[in-house]
């Protein structure tokens, strides 16, 4: 470990990530419709251990407490996501006001602690009912992701520091309908690519709506994860070039003003939706809408090769990496990655790219309580501290990176993992809900303090 200080820059930005669903529980209450994931997760086989969100952390009931956790933090931000089903239960029409004002009195009880509410609009829980219409396949669930954007900024718009519209669409893409493994659980291929340029659609409406309600910052966070080539033949780097322009380039480069990568396995612009366009006049200006922040998940490379088969349905392999560490998830640790990429995207996008936030970044292990009920996780600390001084060296290479969101305050449900997937700065039993903060805890708390958290709302929208 390099002994120098961590040192980020005066006003850098330091906060935790949560989602929704797979922290708050109370999936029936207080007139929460339906998310394509409680359908899902109570379909049998689709999650590891079987268990659901239905309780989740119950950070719905005990959100006071997790708020303490955050003040004892010192973090200058939260970013957390609204759960769509919960304040316009069917996706469309009316809007349930236990729902909005859940989230309104978290808002004020975050800014009451001096902590900025950064706020995803879609952390992949689509109400069911919209699922049944279609979901993300349909053009109309982008103007109705604008329609709750809309309703739901002008009841919070006042007061959240920064918005953002969508949370990883290429994995609510890929896993949830190419792959079949996140719900809705389709296994479509390349036939799920009008779930893409709708769900970019939707970003780009949403954008629109919050400018209109809102003078916050506007924001669209995705996952991205640089390619290591397992392979040195024309083939490879071909195939190569194919994953790079579905993982890290679908999504950003037509949000920045580029347009659909040209190395798309797949041209949207061919394709058809109905008896039009899947790609119709004037929809790629409206994803352009200029953003003020792109959000950046970040967590491992990716080893890619030429399809072993001939006649493979997908033009790249997946192979795992030699050479790394590995986390609990069985994901390397790189944290050179997240230098490679930030560079990357300066170097691709140039004065088009605006200000960064690492808006996910952590790691899974596999926490226990030792016998005084203290939880050590010295891989976790190592991990942060190796990605943060990776964001360094990029800032010091030129990109603009204004802030970092460790995922996660909590333990949490883990999507089709189940509760096997332990990520939080805070170790939680789902037996008795009880919240032990971890040695993690007290190292990103110690760097805050030295640092100094500032609370801004970011650069002007
Ligand atoms: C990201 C998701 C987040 C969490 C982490 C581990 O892809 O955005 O909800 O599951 O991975």
């Amino acid at each position: 470990m390099d002994p120098s200080p961590l040192d980020l820059p005066a006003g850098f930005r330091f906060g935790v990530s949560t989602s929704a669903y797979q922290i708050e529980g109370a999936v029936g209450e207080d007139g929460r419709g339906a998310s394509i994931w409680d359908t899902f997760s109570r379909t049998p086989g689709r999650i590891a251990d079987g268990s659901s969100g239905d309780v989740a952390c119950d950070h719905y009931h005990r959100h006071l407490d997790d708020i303490g956790l955050l003040s004892g933090l010192g973090v200058g931000a939260y970013r957390f996501s609204v759960a769509w089903p919960r304040v316009q239960p069917a996706g469309s029409g009316p809007v349930n006001p236990a729902g909005l004002a859940f989230y309104d009195r978290l808002v004020d009880l975050l800014l009451d602690r001096g902590i900025d509410p950064v706020v995803t609009l879609f952390h992949w829980d689509l109400p069911q009912a919209l699922q049944d219409r279609g979901g993300w396949h349909a053009r109309d669930t982008a103007a109705r992701f604008a329609e709750y954007a809309d309703l739901t900024a002008a009841r919070l718009g006042d007061r959240v520091a920064l918005w953002i519209t969508l949370n990883e669409p290429v994995v609510h893409l890929t896993y949830g309908h190419a792959l079949g493994v996140h719900a809705p659980g389709e296994a479509r291929l390349f036939d799920a690519l009008p779930v893409a340029h709708h769900q970019l659609l939707g970003h780009g409406l949403a954008v629109a709506a919050l400018r209109a309600r809102s003078s916050a910052p506007v924001a669209i966070t995705n996952n991205y994860s640089p390619v290591r080539l397992a392979g040195a033949t024309d083939p490879d780097r071909a195939a190569g070039q194919a994953f790079d322009a579905v993982q890290n380039r679908l999504f950003t480069d037509p949000v920045l003003g580029r347009g659909y990568p040209a190395a798309l396995p797949v041209d949207l612009t061919a394709l058809r939706y109905g008896d039009q366009p899947l790609v119709r006049d004037g929809d790629l200006a409206t994803i352009a809408a200029p953003i003020d922040v792109l959000g950046v998940n970040y967590y491992n490379p990716t080893g890619v090769r030429a399809p072993a088969e001939a006649d493979a349905p997908l033009p790249f392999d997946l192979v795992p990496l030699d050479g790394y560490p590995r986390t609990a998830f069985d994901w390397p640790v790189a944290p050179d990655g997240l230098h490679e990429l930030l560079t990357g995207l300066r170097e691709r996008h140039g004065a088009d790219l605006p200000p960064i936030e690492i808006t996910e970044s952590g790691c899974a292990w596999d926490d226990v309580l030792d016998a005084d009920g203290r939880c050590h996780d010295p891989e976790r600390i190592d991990y942060l501290e190796g990605h943060l001084r990776a964001v360094r060296a990029a800032i010091d290479d030129g990109v603009d990176v204004r802030g970092y969101f460790v995922w996660s305050l909590l333990d949490n449900w883990e999507w089709a993992e189940g509760f096997g997937k332990r990520f939080g700065l805070v170790h939680v039993d789902f037996d008795t809900q009880v919240r032990t903060p971890k040695s993690s805890y007290a190292w990103y708390r110690d760097l805050i303090a030295r640092q100094g958290s500032t609370r801004s709302a970011g650069p002007p929208a």
